[in-house]
């Protein structure tokens, strides 16, 4: 039997959560990470992948100017990346540099996949819709990259706690 519930008590039943960390450039050169668990695979031929990204986050100012982004799926070493990236603006910090995040460069776009993490994605910027709040953001992945020890994801198993499953 169901019962009606609110929709902010209803997101607290929705854990464990996926979460990614979503790197953009900027116009100087400086790579932005922001963690995001909104973010979904949308088609297999061709390989789309979707995020959600709210206006006032930096990384939304920035996907607006730039038409490619990585998606890099945390592994389970990496809590405090996705609590940093999760909380802090770079409009205020570089939040690579603060916790010395291992990186590498891409292969196909203008981006950094993160050394330690699952999985990478390079994208292309192809489309975007307005939903409420946030933007959708639709890319092709146009490169894959998995870590060489194949390691577990990182997930939000709770608000502000991450593990692995
Ligand atoms: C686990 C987790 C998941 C998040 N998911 C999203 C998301 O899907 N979309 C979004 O716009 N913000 C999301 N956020 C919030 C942003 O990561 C946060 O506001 C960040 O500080 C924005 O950074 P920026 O200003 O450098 O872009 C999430 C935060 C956390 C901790």
């Amino acid at each position: 039997m169901q019962k009606l519930t609110d929709y902010r008590d209803s997101r607290t039943l929705q854990y464990p959560e996926t979460v990614s960390i979503i790197i953009v450039r900027d116009e100087n050169g400086r790579y932005n990470p922001m963690s995001a668990s909104w973010v979904m695979l949308t088609s297999i031929e061709p390989r789309m992948i979707a995020i959600s990204i709210g206006f006032q986050r930096y990384t939304y100012e920035l996907m607006s100017k730039q038409n490619e982004f990585v998606i890099s799926f945390p592994s389970e070493k990496m809590a405090a990346e996705v609590e940093l990236f999760g909380s802090e603006s770079g409009r205020d910090m570089d939040k690579l540099a603060e916790l010395g995040t291992r990186t590498q460069q891409a292969t196909m776009i203008d981006g950094l996949l993160l050394s330690e993490a699952t999985l990478n994605y390079e994208c292309v910027l192809k489309d975007s819709l307005v939903t409420g709040d946030h933007m959708i953001f639709s890319g092709e992945i146009v490169a894959c990259h998995k870590h060489v020890d194949e390691l577990p994801r990182l997930y939000v198993l709770s608000p502000k706690k991450f593990g692995g499953l």
